[in-house]
């Protein structure tokens, strides 16, 4: 019998000091390849390939993340096309010693599946079975015609 493939995957751990940035808060660089590795680890587990991150979308830090404050990353795969993964990473933050967490950070990224050769490779699809699960599967839909406008807005302006 086959097994289900995860489709969520959360990341745990403390931010450190070497994740300071200038203003003795946690970088948003660090922040911003948290995302990534979350992202890589769930869509990696999802389709059972080496897998590109092709978008990264909607970032904004609604609060900041303290040094020594656990760090959630949950990451969940939220769509899937015929060789795409979208997955929506969720970060919350707080100090250890409460356990109280809030949320810090939402956005989407897109991962493509490959194939040892580097091309892209079909990927099991993502069927939701919740109601929460179908309106995120909505959601990426309805993202994906926004991209599209925002695609074309800025299309003229690479590499001015
Ligand atoms: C990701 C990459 C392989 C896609 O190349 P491509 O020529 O567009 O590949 P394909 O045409 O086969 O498309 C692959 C998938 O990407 C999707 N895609 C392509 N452009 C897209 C866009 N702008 N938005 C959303 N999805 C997009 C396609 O729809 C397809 O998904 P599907 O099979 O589920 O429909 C290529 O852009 C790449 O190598 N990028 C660099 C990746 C990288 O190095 N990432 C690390 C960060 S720098």
């Amino acid at each position: 019998m086959a097994t289900e493939r995860p489709h969520e995957t959360t990341l745990r751990f403390l931010a450190e000091p070497t994740d300071m940035n200038f203003g003795g808060k946690v970088h948003g660089g660090a922040v911003m390849k948290w995302i990534d590795q979350a992202g890589y680890a769930c869509a990696v587990g999802w389709s059972g390939h080496y897998c590109v991150t092709l978008y990264v979308g909607g970032i904004r830090f609604h609060k900041p993340i303290l040094i020594g404050n656990m760090v959630e990353v949950r990451a969940r795969i939220i769509y899937t096309g015929r060789t795409s993964m979208h997955v929506a990473v969720d970060v919350s933050a707080g100090d250890p010693r409460d356990g109280h967490f809030q949320e810090t950070t939402h956005c989407i990224i897109i991962f493509v599946a490959m194939d040892d050769e580097g091309k892209s490779v079909e990927v099991t699809p993502w069927a939701p079975q919740t109601e929460e699960e179908t309106a995120l599967e909505q959601y990426a839909v309805r993202l994906m015609e926004l991209r599209r406008t925002i695609e074309d807005e800025m299309q003229p302006h690479r590499g001015m």
